[in-house]
């Protein structure tokens, strides 16, 4: 038990040494003591970084939900699992309790079975941040199905492209979805991206707005009429510890977006651990994580962390914004919620609101605080101190990816003194390591690196589906028999670790994702565009946002510029979705290219950034009149 439930300083160095000296002796003992399995494992962990390979609790058998939900049916039965706040604060909030969650699950399992979904078989889930979300998802894992929840945002190319690259058997959707002030019509979204997926053969679809939409005889189906006629026992699938649970994409820098795979036994040890610790979550808390599920994140810490320890968890409809900016903080007033975790980008649009909206409310129930996504600044985290937690709850800015699968560099809240914009010290089991140029790990402190992991935890990500080679090309062939996180961070003089941002083509625009590539294969199909590159700069609400560089063909010349813009970001949204829209598009007759044709991204970002007083040697370029060009243009 000791190890479970850090509280002091003290207690997480000794547990940390623990967890590194003896690995696998550590997480074998959190793992008996505080799940329920069907059959031991053979072995604690094998492991090779430079196949890969990493397999956790081998030849143990369990289910997930059990886990979640099952176990807890006897002691909390009639705790809350689920709280659903509405997206119209006037619509009541639905408290849905461990048998009832129970019930729902297994209904909806035995509709997925109903329907000739089996394990294995993977199931795709595009739906707003309803009950039914988490319902099917846990529904999949009760089965042995391979759940993909794929964010509602997305357009409906970006859908089909994930629900090909998977070959999703079903889609789980809804009529519509509530944002704020908009309903958006989700299901006309997915007829156009289910005309290019062969693979898919029923869409089960929610109903939540009661719009008039489209059901395709043969393959769609209300959900409702065949949950009413569904058992309510399912009795749940014999799962491996390595079965797949979930396949989540998440952006890369060049190319399709990654099916990261997740497995079973070590993601639930690993995301149930760090949510104990991570929240300091004690029974009777009400906990908040705003994310959408469409995100690890939402996997993560409203789903199976949270319900793996029996907690009562908040899913949010709405926006911040809706009906006014006062909405979180009368959602914690009304919930009485004890931990809140959200993101930079939404604390920083807040902040710039009038105080009013905060200072109606009693927020005298939050015990943590948490951020997560992207690097949070010095004056968002005072804003958050001051003004939501009052100077006594903590901030935990937990650094972590979806390929990680939980919180990697956090502080333990009422242990680890926080620092503005540090992640502070690993968790327990987390070893990392700050490469040089080299390749060689630079060792003591006060020094900045790449950031690497040295040591497999449970809740890595064992592949990309269907694509074992490119995970080795990502994450393990920068450093020998190290995971390369694709960051780059600092250490301070006691050991600290703060993240400095990403060190490839990702950008993080509002805490999401989003690859270059991609988004310039969108613009280049414009029939006016030659050539474009994307890159990020600094923006005070979203972290970054976009900017792109466009070379025009000749026929494009004479266009309108602005409603090329409007022409360019409307691709955007159809191939990828709002989110990668681009702030600012800069027209130019050529890129800075290396001789071997490569566009020199660093230049173009500093000339995005106005920090054009040091550029580097230029005179090497293919083309270095172009800069002088872009410079006197810039917007
Ligand atoms: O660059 C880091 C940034 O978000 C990336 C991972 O994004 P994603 O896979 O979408 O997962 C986000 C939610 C876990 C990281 O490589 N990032 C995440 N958290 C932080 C962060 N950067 C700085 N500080 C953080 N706390």
């Amino acid at each position: 038990m000791s190890n479970y439930h850090i509280k002091h300083l003290e207690e997480y160095y000794q547990v940390y040494r623990k967890s590194v000296r003896n690995p696998e002796n550590f997480w074998e003992e959190i793992a008996e003591e505080h799940f329920v399995w069907r059959k031991k494992w053979d072995t604690v962990l094998e492991w090779n970084f430079s196949k890969p390979e990493i397999k956790w609790f081998k030849g143990a058998k369990l289910n997930i939900t059990e886990n979640c939900i099952d176990r807890h049916l006897l002691t909390k039965g009639d705790k809350t699992a689920i709280l659903f706040e509405p997206n119209n604060p006037d619509e009541p909030a639905k408290h849905i309790t461990y048998k009832e969650l129970h019930q729902q699950v297994n209904k909806f399992a035995n509709v997925l079975k109903s329907q000739g979904i089996k394990k294995g078989d993977r199931v795709c889930i595009y739906l707003p941040m309803i009950p039914e979300l988490t319902f099917s998802v846990l529904a999949c894992a009760r089965i042995g199905a391979i759940h993909s929840v794929v964010f509602a945002g997305f357009s409906a190319t970006a859908l089909a492209t994930r629900i090909n690259d998977s070959e999703c058997k079903m889609i789980i959707t809804s009529d519509g979805s509530y944002r704020g002030t908009k309903t958006i019509d989700l299901k006309s979204i997915v007829d156009e991206a289910l005309e290019n997926t062969p693979c898919i053969e029923t869409a089960l679809v929610v109903k939540r707005t009661n719009s008039e939409i489209s059901m395709k005889k043969g393959r769609d189906k209300w959900l409702q009429p065949l949950i009413d006629e569904a058992s309510n026992s399912c009795e749940p699938e014999i799962m491996n510890a390595e079965d797949p649970l979930f396949i989540l994409y998440t952006s890369g820098s060049t190319g399709m977006p990654k099916g990261m795979l997740h497995t079973t036994a070590g993601y639930m040890v690993y995301t149930a651990y760090t949510f104990k610790n991570v929240f300091q979550y004690r029974d009777n808390d009400v906990y908040w994580c705003t994310a959408d599920i469409g995100w690890i994140t939402g996997h993560s810490y409203i789903v199976y962390g949270p319900l793996a320890n029996g907690a009562t968890t908040v899913m949010f409809e709405g926006v911040p914004s809706y009906p006014d900016f006062g909405r979180f903080w009368e959602i914690v007033e009304k919930h009485k919620i004890t931990q809140f975790y959200t993101a930079p980008t939404a604390i920083r649009a807040l902040a710039k609101e009038k105080l009013d909206y905060v200072d109606k409310y009693d927020l005298s129930s939050l015990k943590v605080l948490g951020t997560v996504g992207e690097p949070i600044n010095e004056e968002a985290w005072h804003w958050y101190n001051d003004n939501i937690g009052k100077k006594k709850s903590p901030i935990v800015d937990t650094w972590w990816q979806t390929e990680t699968g939980g919180i990697m560099i956090t502080p333990i809240p009422f242990a680890t003194p926080t620092k503005p914009t540090y992640a502070t010290l690993p968790f327990p089991g987390i070893q990392p390591a700050l490469m040089d140029e080299n390749g060689e790990e630079i060792k003591g402190n006060q020094v900045d690196g790449k950031l690497c992991i040295k040591f497999p935890w449970p809740a890595i990500a064992r592949t990309i589906w269907g694509n074992h080679q490119r995970y080795k090309e990502t994450y393990f062939s920068a450093f020998e028999n190290c995971y390369f996180t694709g960051d780059g961070a600092l250490r301070d003089e006691v050991g600290y670790y703060r993240i400095t941002g990403r060190v490839d083509d990702v950008i993080i625009v509002s805490g999401h994702n989003l690859g270059t590539a991609p988004i310039e294969d969108a613009i280049n199909e414009h029939p006016a565009v030659a050539e474009s590159a994307i890159v990020g700069f600094p923006h005070n609400i979203k972290g970054n946002a976009l900017y792109g560089y466009v070379i025009l063909k000749e026929t494009g010349e004479s266009r309108n510029q602005n409603n090329l813009r409007k022409e360019i970001n409307q691709i955007i949204t159809e191939h990828i979705g709002p989110i990668a829209k681009l702030d600012k598009i800069q027209f130019t007759k050529g890129l800075p290219k290396t001789r071997s044709g490569k566009i020199m991204r660093r230049i173009l970002r500093k000339i995005a950034a106005k920090d054009t007083s040091n550029l580097g040697d230029t005179s090497t370029l293919l083309n270095p009149e172009i800069v002088e060009d872009i410079i006197k243009n810039v917007l």
